[in-house]
C-alpha cells in the first residue's frame, strides 16, 4: 500500500542548544534530516514527501537534498510557528486521497516494519499512532510533591510516524484550525472527532532527537546498526 509522508522540518530546535537547527546536526556521516529522508527515500511504498521548513532554511535544505541524492521530496512549503501549523501547510499543499503519514524530520530511526503496519492499520481503521509501553512508574505532581500514581498498564508513550486516511487527517486539521485547538500531534486532532485511533507497537530506539544525550544515543544507535 503507497502512501505519502508529510515531514514537519521548521522547529528551532531550543531544547538542544545548538544555536541552529537540530537537523542540520550530524549524525556519524550525515545531517539528521537526510538519515531521515533516506528512510522514506528507501522505502519503496512511499511515494513522496512534503517537508514543511522555515523560510530563511528552504534554500540550505533544498541544497542538502540535493547533495545526498534524495528524489522523493515533492515540495518545501514554509512552516509555522507551532509544529501543528507547519503540519497543516503540509497538509494543504497535498489535496489528495490515499493513506498519508505524518513523521517528525527529528527521529531517523524508525524501522520499515513499523511503517508498514502503521500504513496497512490506517488503510482499515483509518488512524494509526507509532507507541511503546512506558517502562518507568508514573506519577501525577503538583510542583514537585505527588498527587497520585497513574496504572502503568494503561500508559503508551506515543512517537510518529502518525497514518491517517486523508480525509480524516483533513477534517481533524481544518476543525482545529477553526477551533483554534492546538495539539502536541496529529492524533489529539483526530481524537477531538471521536474517530478512534490504532496504536501500532513500535520500537524504543524511535527516538526523537530533542537534547544532547539524545545525540550520544543516536551515535551509537545508528554505529550498531552499521554493524
Ligand atoms: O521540537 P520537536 O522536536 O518536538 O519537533 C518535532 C518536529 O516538528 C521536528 O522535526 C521539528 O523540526 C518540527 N517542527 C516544525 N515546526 C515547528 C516546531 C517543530 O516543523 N513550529
Amino acid at each position: 500500500k503507497k502512501y505519502t509522508v508529510l515531514i514537519p522540518a521548521a522547529g528551532s530546535g531550543s531544547r538542544m542548544g545548538a544555536g541552529f537547527n537540530k537537523l542540520f546536526l550530524e549524525l556519524v556521516d550525515k545531517p539528521i534530516l537526510i538519515h531521515t529522508l533516506e528512510v522514506f527515500e528507501n522505502d519503496p511504498s512511499c511515494e513522496g514527501m512534503i517537508l514543511s521548513v522555515k523560510e530563511e532554511e528552504r534554500l540550505d535544505i533544498s541544497r542538502m537534498i540535493a547533495q545526498f541524492g534524495i528524489t522523493k521530496v515533492k515540495m518545501l512549503v514554509e512552516g509555522g510557528a507551532e509544529r501543528q501549523q507547519s503540519v497543516a501547510a503540509c497538509i494543504h499543499a497535498h489535496p489528495s486521497n490515499g493513506i498519508i503519514l505524518v513523521h517528525d524530520a527529528a527521529r531517523p530511526f524508525i524501522r520499515h516494519e513499523v511503517i508498514r503496519q502503521l500504513v496497512e492499520t490506517a488503510d482499515v481503521q483509518g488512524a494509526a499512532i507509532a507507541g511503546v509501553r512506558v517502562k518507568d512508574t508514573m506519577k501525577t505532581a503538583s510542583d514537585t510533591i505527588v498527587e497520585g500514581t497513574i496504572d502503568r498498564s494503561t500508559l503508551w508513550s506515543i512517537q510518529t510516524p502518525q497514518a491517517f486516511r486523508y480525509e480524516v487527517l483533513k477534517e481533524a486539521s481544518d476543525k482545529a484550525e477553526a477551533d483554534g485547538f492546538l495539539g502536541t500531534d496529529e492524533s489529539m486532532i483526530v481524537e477531538r472527532l471521536g474517530f478512534p485511533v490504532h496504536i501500532v507497537e513500535s520500537a524504543y530506539d524511535n527516538v526523537k532527537m530533542t537534547t544532547k544525550e539524545d545525540l550520544l544515543f543516536g551515535e551509537v544507535l545508528l554505529k550498531h546498526r552499521r554493524q
